[in-house]
């Protein structure tokens, strides 16, 4: 038999393989509730403009209600037949209500209603995006305040650089995470234009009021364009590219976690709650939280291609190629909120281990370059020679297998006459970090001054 919402000219129904290639009612289903929202705010707009009558449109919003329980419970019984989360809603309403249901679609098609459910759904996506993010950082704070002085490495191609705090290194990933918290916010205010009243693309001749539905609903504004609401989906494109820069940066995160929770780093202890053990070798833990962070992160950069791509060839209008956005989108979406919270419970839980952090920190001559800064500042000399100097004293260190500190005074005038005493005080690390007081460095009073800033900042 034809399908009851749009047989008319149908004279058979569709094969097996059609419906199941068609159908998208396994997964839209997540959306019941933003379409419910989305057909009570329609209802009500018919009504108040005359097109329904107050009665008919009061039995829409009632039986919706009772439709949504009944997903809600898991006693709706969902059909495949029926393709997708609308045509099962409404179907289902005409069951409770009657013929009034069928009133419901009028001045209206799946196409602005799809376009509206996925925004609905988006946004709620993009403010559990923020609210994750947010407790993230504030677990980061908590560790930078706590080890705003601590020593350790700082590294450039993993090697040794200078030494850095662990309150500026834990600072770094708060940009970072800040910087996504502001993308996903700046993509909320693009997007929030509702489609609804789109209708397939062309508008409606009924006189309904889009300005109505789109404050009902929490959206800025209605849609300006009746053929690019319907078509756009670059909200759900931009959920996905701030959702992967996002994932990004979890996963470098999570690839410093893995190197530092190693025997040989032992910069971090993860806690066991977020750790695993191995079925053959008793003494190990390992950092599985933070490998899956890095591993499920190319689900979302493949989320993120798999969308451009379906999309990128598609003439105006509606075309139902659109109809591969939504698995893409909830895929990514819940694996970005599972590796924030995972992240977040990591970092809440873990311990820095501060002496193994700052033996690091003083070893590969770290403090090289503030070797070569005392020269210049002390002595005038030239940065470029000051560097070479240094350079050789890192060699005559090396080819002893000792830290520059541990060279005698004798050993530094050997290579430049003029080299006094003063210098070992800048060799330290702690002395090296305190005297980076530039905006924006190393010191422990500018790492609090970037948390101070960020704890304002989050209220
Ligand atoms: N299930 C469809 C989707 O997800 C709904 C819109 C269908 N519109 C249409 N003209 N067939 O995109």
């Amino acid at each position: 038999s034809s399908n009851a919402m749009w047989g008319g000219r149908f004279a058979a129904g569709p094969d097996a393989i059609m419906e199941a290639i068609n159908a998208s009612i396994g997964f839209d289903k997540r959306m019941a509730a933003q379409d419910i929202a989305g057909s009570r705010a329609h209802a009500s707009m018919l009504a108040a403009q005359g097109i329904l009558t107050d009665n008919d449109a009061e039995a829409i919003r009632e039986g919706l209600l009772t439709v949504l329980s009944e997903i809600e419970s898991g006693s709706f019984e969902f059909s495949t037949a029926l393709e997708d989360i609308h045509m099962n809603v409404e179907a289902r309403l005409k069951e409770i209500i009657g013929e009034p249901a069928g009133r419901l679609h009028t001045g209206r098609s799946r196409n602005d209603q799809v376009a509206t459910d996925f925004k609905l759904w988006v946004r709620d996506q993009i403010d559990a995006a923020v609210s994750g993010l947010e407790a993230l950082i504030q677990a980061l704070l908590v560790q930078a305040e706590a080890g705003a002085e601590w020593v350790m490495p700082g590294f450039t191609h993993l090697q040794t650089a200078q030494p850095v705090t662990w309150g500026h290194h834990m600072m770094a990933y708060v940009e970072m995470f800040g910087r996504d918290i502001s993308r996903f916010i700046d993509a909320r205010a693009r997007m929030n234009e509702s489609p609804l009243g789109a209708a397939a693309l062309a508008g409606t001749s009924f006189p309904i009021d889009r300005h109505m539905t789109a404050s009902a609903l929490g959206f800025d504004r209605p849609a300006a364009n009746s053929l690019d609401a319907v078509s756009d989906r670059d909200f759900a494109l931009e959920f996905l590219s701030n959702a992967s820069i996002c994932a990004m940066h979890l996963s470098r995160f999570a690839e410093e976690l893995v190197i530092w929770s190693s025997a040989q780093f032992r910069f971090v202890t993860l806690s066991d709650r977020f750790s695993t053990g191995s079925s053959i070798m008793p003494q190990k833990k390992n950092p599985d939280a933070a490998e899956l962070i890095r591993a499920k992160i190319g689900r979302i950069f493949g989320a993120n291609v798999a969308l451009m791509t379906v999309m990128k060839g598609l003439p105006l209008a509606y075309s139902k190629d659109m109809q591969e956005d939504k698995e893409q989108v909830f895929d990514a979406a819940d694996n970005l909120m599972l590796a924030l919270a995972a992240m977040e419970g990591m970092v809440k839980d873990m311990s820095a281990n501060r002496e193994p952090l700052e033996a690091a920190a003083a070893s590969g001559f770290s403090t090289a370059t503030d070797l070569a800064d005392w020269l210049v500042r002390v002595l005038d000399m030239p940065f470029r020679d000051a560097h070479h100097v240094t350079g050789t004293l890192v060699a005559m260190a090396e080819s002893r297998g000792c830290d520059l500190p541990d060279l005698s005074l004798d050993d530094m005038q050997s290579v430049h006459a003029t080299i006094s005493d003063e210098v070992f005080t800048v060799l330290g690390v702690q002395n090296s970090v305190a005297s980076r007081m530039s905006y924006g460095g190393t010191a422990p009073t500018r790492v609090r001054e970037q948390v101070a800033r960020w704890k304002e900042k989050l209220g």
